[in-house]
């Protein structure tokens, strides 16, 4: 066994939570080689349904969980953290569009980054899940300028695994067969899920798939999917946003597969003209703790326009909560 690593996770008594903190304990995100102290915030009020959830926790007698911090101070829930998952924020309702939600969670995301900024790790791995998660994870990195850029992360893995499953399930390929699909851009409805790079079975995915339905029932249904599982289940998704939380810190952690590559949401270095420190999601590779964008990559117009859409979304987003930026 190594010695063990502290992970944070914001939100905890909140649904994706629930289906977050039982597998990170039970090693499926660092490994069953790796125990964890996981330290949970919620606010204050939640703190009891809270205890109960640890109680749980405790219950499993997971040999990789080697203690749990719960609290509703950030200062607490960030200190010497290796690993943090920031979850908590207000889930979207029917009907309402991530923006509605940026002046509200940026409030929470602000003094988050300070906290994680005054007592993290100074390589720890910062994950916002929490919406608008792209724009959110530039709050928390903004308000903290002693770290480097690069330890604040957005998720768009969800969307890159559900691209995954619908490109097997149309080509009757399994979950595996399927390789380098990428989620451009934001996680929000003006997200580009590009199947350009991809292969099925090992040949190029747009082979066998026409462009009536990539166009038309693809691309939609992968950015629209967060809206319709909200519609279905009165709720937005839990347990798969879980998961890919968790796919997305093993592999930034522990590596990407030979062969293929990962989306994340990552600082842009101007890479494919993006602009330059917009969190935007990317192909990715990861090895020994660290992403880099897959470059050279061929952009053709019909991608270049959906890149270019969903970078400006992303920084008009910028300019609504530039006054939540810490001072330089
Ligand atoms: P939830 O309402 O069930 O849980 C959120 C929890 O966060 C609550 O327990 C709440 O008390 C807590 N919280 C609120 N403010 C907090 C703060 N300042 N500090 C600590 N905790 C705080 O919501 P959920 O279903 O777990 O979703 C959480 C977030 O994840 C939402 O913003 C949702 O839109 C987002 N989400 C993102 C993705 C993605 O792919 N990026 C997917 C699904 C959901
Ligand atoms: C999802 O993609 O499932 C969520 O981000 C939906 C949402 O807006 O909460």
């Amino acid at each position: 066994m190594k010695a063990p690593v502290r992970v944070a996770v914001t939100g905890a008594a909140g649904q994706i939570g629930y289906a977050l903190l039982f597998r990170i304990a039970a090693g499926d995100m660092l490994g069953p080689d790796q125990p964890v102290i996981l330290h949970l915030l919620e606010i204050t009020p939640a703190l009891p349904a809270l205890q109960g959830v640890v109680m749980e926790l405790n219950d499993c007698a997971f040999p990789t969980l080697h203690g749990v911090v719960a609290t509703d101070d950030v200062n607490v829930a960030f200190k010497d953290v290796d690993y943090a998952l920031l979850v908590g924020a207000r889930p979207r309702g029917p009907g309402m569009e991530r923006k509605d939600l940026l002046e509200a969670n940026g409030a929470i995301f602000a003094p988050q980054g300070k906290a994680i900024n005054d007592h993290a790790k100074r390589d720890v791995k910062v994950l916002v899940v929490g919406n608008p998660a792209n724009t959110n994870a530039l709050i928390a990195q903004q308000n903290a300028p002693d770290l480097d850029p690069n330890c604040f992360t957005a998720m768009v893995r969800l969307d890159h695994n559900r691209a995954i499953s619908q490109l097997a399930e149309k080509t009757g390929a399994l979950n595996t067969d399927i390789r380098k699909v990428t989620i451009w851009g934001n996680h929000s409805s003006t997200q580009y899920p590009d199947v350009h790079h991809a292969s099925v079975k090992g040949k190029p995915a747009l082979e066998q798939i026409d462009q009536a339905w990539y166009e038309g029932s693809f691309i939609p249904t992968v950015q629209q999917r967060g809206a319709a599982i909200i519609k279905a289940r009165g709720a937005s998704s839990a347990a798969s946003a879980a998961s890919a939380a968790i796919d997305h810190m093993r592999n930034w952690a522990l590596g990407t597969a030979e062969g293929d590559w990962v989306s994340m949401g990552i600082p842009s270095d101007g890479s494919y003209g993006i602009a330059p420190g917009v969190i935007y999601g990317y192909p990715c590779t990861c090895k020994d703790g660290k992403f880099a964008i897959v470059q050279g990559l061929a952009i053709n117009e019909f991608s270049r326009a959906r890149m270019d859409a969903t970078d400006k979304e992303l920084r008009e987003e910028r300019a609504g909560v530039e006054h939540l930026f810490a001072k330089k």
